[in-house]
C-alpha cells in the first residue's frame, strides 16, 4: 500500500466519507478516524471495517478520541469543526473552527512531526494559515482543500450543459473557497476546444456564478449542514496524488510567498503534489482582468485573516 498510515480528523461528515474512500482505494494500511465525541469515531470506524470483506479491501479502519493511534501518521485530513447552516457564510465558521484547528494542529505535530497536513475546515485558506502556524510545519506540509472542489463543481455543471463526459472537461478555478473564487474561462477546455467555441458566454457566465454558490447550493438543500461527498472525493484526490506520489497538478490552497503577487496568505493556485506535499507552485499567465479577480479574492482572505487576528 502506498503509506501506512492516514489520519482523518472529525468524524462528521466529510471524515467519515474521506476515511471509507481512503480505505476503499487502500492508499494505506491503517486509517485513522479521531473526534471528540466519544463512541462515534469507533463505531463509524468499526462498521466501515466490517465493509472491507464486501468491498474488498484490507485498510484497516480504526476510531479514536485520542491522538495515540494516530503516531507517525503519513497525513492528516483535518475536517474538524463546524459546517454551514442556511443563512452562515463560511467565514462566520471563523471563531470556532480556528480554536479547533489550533489545538487539532498541535497535536498532530506532537504524534506525527513530520506529516502532512491536508486541511478542510472553514474558512478554508484561513483555516489553513492556522494549521500552519499552529503545527509549526514548512508550506510544503500544509495545504488547504479547496479547489478540486470548486473546479469539480465548474466541471461538472459544463458537463451537463455540454451533456458530455465529466472526464473530458479541463478546468481551474484559482483563488479562495467563497463568492470570489476565480474559475479560468482561458484554461477552460473540452478535449483540447476551447469553452468559449462550445458555450455562449451568457451561459457560461451562469455556470460560473453558479460554481461560486455551489456550497451554498447544497447547504440550502441540506438545510442542516454542507456538502460532503464531493468535498471528501476532492480531500481524497489531493491525499492520494501525496501518497502515491503521482506529482499531479491540482488547484489547493498553498501559502504564498510572492508567487501571483501575493504573500504571506494561503490562497488557491496550482499545486504540484506528491511525496513530501507541495512540490511545486505552477505560476500561469494570467489576463489583466483575472489577475484583478485574483487580487480582489486575496484581499478577501487577507480581511478574513486580519478579523480573525482581532478576535
Ligand atoms: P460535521 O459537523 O458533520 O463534522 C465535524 C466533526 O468535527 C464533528 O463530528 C465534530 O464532533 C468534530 N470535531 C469538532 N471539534 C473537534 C476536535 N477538536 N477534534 C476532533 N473532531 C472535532 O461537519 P462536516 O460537514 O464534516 O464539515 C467539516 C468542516 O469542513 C466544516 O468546517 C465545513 O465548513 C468544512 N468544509 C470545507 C469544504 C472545503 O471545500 N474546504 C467543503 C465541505 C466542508
Ligand atoms: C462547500 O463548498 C461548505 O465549503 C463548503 O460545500
Amino acid at each position: 500500500m502506498p503509506v501506512k498510515k492516514i489520519t482523518v480528523v472529525g468524524a462528521g461528515h466529510v471524515g467519515e466519507v474521506c476515511a471509507q474512500r481512503v480505505a476503499e482505494k487502500e492508499l494505506c494500511e491503517e486509517v485513522i478516524l479521531i473526534d471528540i465525541v466519544e463512541g462515534i469515531p469507533q463505531g463509524k470506524g468499526l462498521d466501515q471495517w466490517e465493509s472491507a470483506p464486501v468491498e474488498g479491501f484490507d485498510t484497516r479502519v480504526i476510531g479514536s478520541n485520542d491522538y495515540e493511534p494516530a503516531t507517525g501518521s503519513d497525513i492528516f485530513i483535518v475536517t474538524a469543526g463546524i459546517a454551514r447552516k442556511p443563512g452562515m457564510s463560511r467565514d462566520d465558521l471563523l471563531r470556532t473552527n480556528a480554536g479547533i484547528v489550533e489545538s487539532v494542529s498541535k497535536e498532530i505535530a506532537r504524534v506525527a512531526p513530520n506529516a502532512i497536513i491536508i486541511v478542510v475546515s472553514n474558512p478554508l485558506d484561513v483555516m489553513a494559515y492556522v494549521a500552519k502556524r499552529a503545527s509549526g510545519f514548512p508550506r510544503e506540509r500544509v495545504i488547504g482543500m479547496a479547489g478540486v472542489l470548486d473546479t469539480a463543481r465548474y466541471r461538472s455543471f459544463l458537463a451537463l450543459e455540454l451533456d458530455c463526459s465529466v472526464e473530458d472537461i479541463q478546468a481551474l478555478v484559482l483563488g479562495g473557497h467563497g463568492d470570489t473564487m476565480v474559475p479560468l474561462v482561458s484554461y477552460t477546455s473540452v478535449s483540447g476546444i476551447p469553452i468559449q467555441q462550445l458555450i455562449p458566454q451568457d451561459r457560461l457566465d451562469a455556470i460560473i456564478e453558479r460554481t461560486r454558490k455551489g456550497g451554498a447550493e447544497i447547504v440550502a438543500f441540506l438545510k442542516t449542514g454542507s456538502a460532503y461527498y464531493a468535498p471528501s472525493a476532492a480531500a481524497v484526490q489531493m491525499a492520494e496524488a501525496i501518497a502515491k506520489n503521482k506529482r499531479r497538478i491540482l488547484p489547493a490552497a498553498a501559502y504564498l510567498e510572492g508567487e501571483y503577487g501575493e504573500d504571506g496568505i494561503y490562497l488557491g493556485v496550482p499545486c504540484k503534489l506528491g511525496t513530501g506535499g507541495l512540490l511545486e507552485i505552477v505560476e500561469v499567465e494570467l489576463s489583466d482582468d483575472e489577475r484583478a479577480a485574483l487580487g480582489n479574492s486575496a484581499d478577501h482572505v487577507r480581511t478574513t485573516l486580519a478579523a480573525l487576528e482581532a478576535l
